[in-house]
């Protein structure tokens, strides 16, 4: 006989139990998200004393039986790097890179999405979906195609990083266009399991992404030897604040910790309904048309906008906004100052911390979410070489270091 199951799915809202996360990962008596708990309770010893690499060594932290054969690529066990020079720029004197651009695919979503394929496997589904800006999609169409399973990607049709769509095609996924931001993705993502049983939904609305990218918050304590004071990372759909937030308070409730950081949630300018409900106590209203250069986080209706306000106000964090020439800023000085070479959106958290007047001593943890090799056309290629007709002419043309 099967062995009952030692989670449960809750939906967030009413806290109704349910069944199953399909069709799409939402509580079928009031629509709204659902979350697991499990009743294994997390423990130190659990926790820290299995080694090996990435987010699967955490398996007694996650919604399967310790022998479960996961989807995975390596994922996880990204390096936590002191940015001392940044630090000393925005007056801080412990600040660090949570630098998950180093995973398989380049983003943090190789975390929850190594997990929810894993789920989709033992559910037998042979087709995984998602709606995205770029990462989900590049990373989505990997883990399908190291499952041996089809990935059907939908995409706003203008402003995703070549680079992503690259990978997508890489990979073999099928990718579809449509002409509309990504929220209009997801709505058509969401229609499309819903008339379609052959289809699971891989976006982070699924509870088992959330549970993937909760992982880095035992990665962040165990490498930082204790809980920071404050976690800052850009937050576009909502997900990953949501998930490292449940991974830090599974640290306390299991008594593995006894604090919590402040969770500060970034958003860019244009595309910032999140950070304006927070900002300024009123319901969540979400925006139509949200714009900026930052192409990842570009949303205006993010699905996990409930967990992410519960985050921000659970930890008593913040959330803060950033023009678009404050995130090119900080891109460019991560990169100059400190040698991480980030996306538009992974440098939102460190153009916040400029702004944000952290105590001086405070440990702070900024989520770099994805790898800035996928995105470079910014930064000129061909046009800016400068032309050397031999080594004097190299000579000359440097001058004097300063
Ligand atoms: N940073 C990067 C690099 C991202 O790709 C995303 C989201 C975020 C931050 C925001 O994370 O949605 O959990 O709040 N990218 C999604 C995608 C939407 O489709 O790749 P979130």
């Amino acid at each position: 006989m099967k062995k009952p199951e030692d989670w449960k799915l809750v939906c967030i809202g009413c806290g109704a139990a349910a069944e199953t996360e399909l069709p799409d990962s939402t509580c079928r008596q009031c629509g709204d998200l659902l979350e697991i708990r499990l009743s294994r309770g997390v423990d130190r010893k659990s926790l820290f004393e299995t080694k090996g690499p990435g987010i699967w060594r955490f398996v007694g932290a996650l919604p399967f039986s310790a022998d479960i054969e996961p989807v995975s690529l390596g994922e996880g066990g990204t390096p936590l790097v002191r940015a001392e020079r940044l630090a000393s720029k925005v007056g801080l004197r412990d600040l660090y890179a949570k630098n998950d651009g180093q995973n398989p695919t380049g983003s943090f979503k190789d975390r929850g999405i190594s997990v929810a394929v894993t789920r989709a496997r033992t559910l037998g589904s042979k087709a995984l979906v998602c709606a995205s800006t770029g990462n989900t999609a590049a990373s989505l169409a990997a883990y399908a195609a190291r499952a041996g399973m089809n990935a059907v990607v939908v995409v706003p049709r203008a402003r995703v990083a070549s680079g992503k769509l690259g990978q997508a095609f890489a990979y073999g996924a099928r990718v579809f266009g449509i002409d509309g931001n990504f929220d209009q993705a997801l709505a058509t993502v969401f229609d499309l399991v819903r008339k379609d049983s052959r289809f699971y939904l891989m976006n982070s609305v699924n509870p088992f992404r959330i549970e993937g990218q909760k992982i880095t918050a035992f990665e962040i304590y165990e490498q930082l030897g204790r809980v920071p004071d404050f976690v800052v990372l850009p937050v576009g759909n909502a997900g990953n604040i949501s998930a490292i937030w449940k991974g830090f308070k599974e640290l306390r409730s299991g008594g593995v910790t006894d604090s919590q950081p402040k969770m500060i949630g970034v958003q860019a300018e244009g595309a910032a309904p999140l950070a304006k409900a927070a900002l300024s106590g009123e319901p969540f209203r979400p925006l139509k048309d949200p714009q900026t250069v930052a192409s990842a986080i570009r949303i205006g209706n993010p699905v996990s906008w409930r967990k992410a306000l519960k985050a921000i106000g659970e930890s008593e964090g913040r959330a803060v906004t950033v023009s678009d020439e404050e995130i090119m800023k900080a891109k460019e000085s991560l990169a100059q100052d400190e040698g991480i070479l980030v996306e538009a959106a992974s440098a939102a958290p460190f153009a916040a911390l400029a702004k944000l007047k952290l105590p001086q001593d405070a440990r702070v943890v900024c989520i770099a979410t994805g790898n800035g090799l996928k995105d470079l056309h910014d930064h000129g290629g061909n046009q800016r070489i400068e032309t050397a007709s031999g080594s004097d002419a190299i000579v000359d043309a440097i001058g004097d270091w300063h």
